[in-house]
């Protein structure tokens, strides 16, 4: 059974204003943006962050050349804070369901090629629970693995969960890899190409740090394959149209054209390809789950395939899933 604690140390520990600010700060590192983000001065930003630190009696921040970063200590705090908002989610969302209303904050992360469905799924969830707030980040599959670390989302989606974190996965739909080549390119049409003919060919690479860098890098170390990369790109998009504009081929999520109707990019017949990877619904083994988180868990693994599946029909992609 748990009770108060013995030490008044949570009376000193600042109002949830200034945690929230704190937590701000220490995401953006920026006083300014602290205060754009939270619509207030930026001396006001400044003058509540020295309370708190005042009241705990630790430097929070230090100032390094003009850059102010988080000290130990504020790091510990950043940490504990995002424990605590985590834990009113909850609460908000227990309340909510007690009195009969599906409330709460949803709190997703997916990588840049998901973000092509995840958003679809979204749509109906919202409509059925219009109470629920969500809050949606996109980032590369490194990005995604540190806020899965650092705990600060519900759910998260990779095709490569990181296997050094304790976390649940469950395995949602098909991520297939495909090459791509401008439809005026030399191959295009042309049936089992094989990889060792692309050998010449300049490529378009997503930035390390990429899912998708990283499902090439396998598989170009597995079949002893190379290619020739001319150009690194950190945008699905600017790569597609690096594309179709000439510059070379890419090997992409073929989710990525599920909506694509434009004619000037073709996936190309190479042997070996798609490369069939899958996308999964990751979350912290240890997470205490919102009621708003389970009942999107539920959603996902009853109807989200369908939804997602739904997207691709008519599309490029169509025969690749
Ligand atoms: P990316 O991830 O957006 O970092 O390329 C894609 C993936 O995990 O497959």
């Amino acid at each position: 059974m748990m009770s108060l604690p013995h030490s008044r140390f949570h009376a000193r520990l600042g109002t949830f204003r200034q945690l929230e600010l704190f937590v701000k700060f220490a995401e953006t590192g920026s006083i300014s943006q602290t205060a754009h983000e939270l619509h207030l001065a930026q001396p006001s930003v400044s003058i509540q962050l020295k309370k708190l630190s005042d009241n705990l009696d630790v430097p929070l921040l230090e100032q390094i050349g003009r850059k102010l970063f988080l000290t130990d200590a504020g790091r510990e705090l950043y940490k504990s804070s995002l424990e605590i908002f985590d834990s009113v989610g909850r609460l908000e969302s227990r309340l909510a369901s007690l009195s009969g209303l599906q409330a709460g904050l949803l709190k997703l992360s997916v990588v840049t090629t998901a973000k092509y469905f995840f958003p679809h799924l979204l749509g109906p969830f919202c409509q059925r629970y219009p109470n629920i707030e969500v809050n949606f980040n996109i980032g590369n599959r490194n990005s995604m693995v540190n806020r899965l670390r650092e705990n600060k989302d519900d759910f998260y989606v990779f095709s490569h969960p990181p296997e050094d974190i304790d976390i649940e996965t469950f395995e949602f739909i098909k991520n297939p890899l495909v090459v791509v080549a401008p439809s005026n390119h030399r191959l295009s049409g042309k049936k089992n190409i094989k990889f060792s003919q692309l050998a010449a060919e300049p490529f378009i690479m997503r930035e390390p740090g990429s899912g998708t860098r990283y499902s090439i890098e396998k598989y170009l170390l597995q079949s002893g394959n190379s290619i020739n990369e001319k150009m690194t790109i950190e945008s699905n998009e600017a790569i597609k149209h690096s594309v179709m504009s000439g510059l070379g081929l890419s090997i992409l999520s073929v989710h990525t054209l599920a909506l694509e109707r434009n004619a000037e990019i073709e996936i190309l017949d190479v042997k070996g390809f798609p490369m069939l990877y899958h996308w999964y619904v990751v979350y912290l083994r240890n997470k205490k789950l919102s009621d708003v988180a389970k009942t999107f868990l539920e959603y996902l693994e009853n109807e989200g395939a369908q939804i997602a599946g739904n997207l691709l029909v008519n599309s490029p992609a169509a025969n690749y899933i």
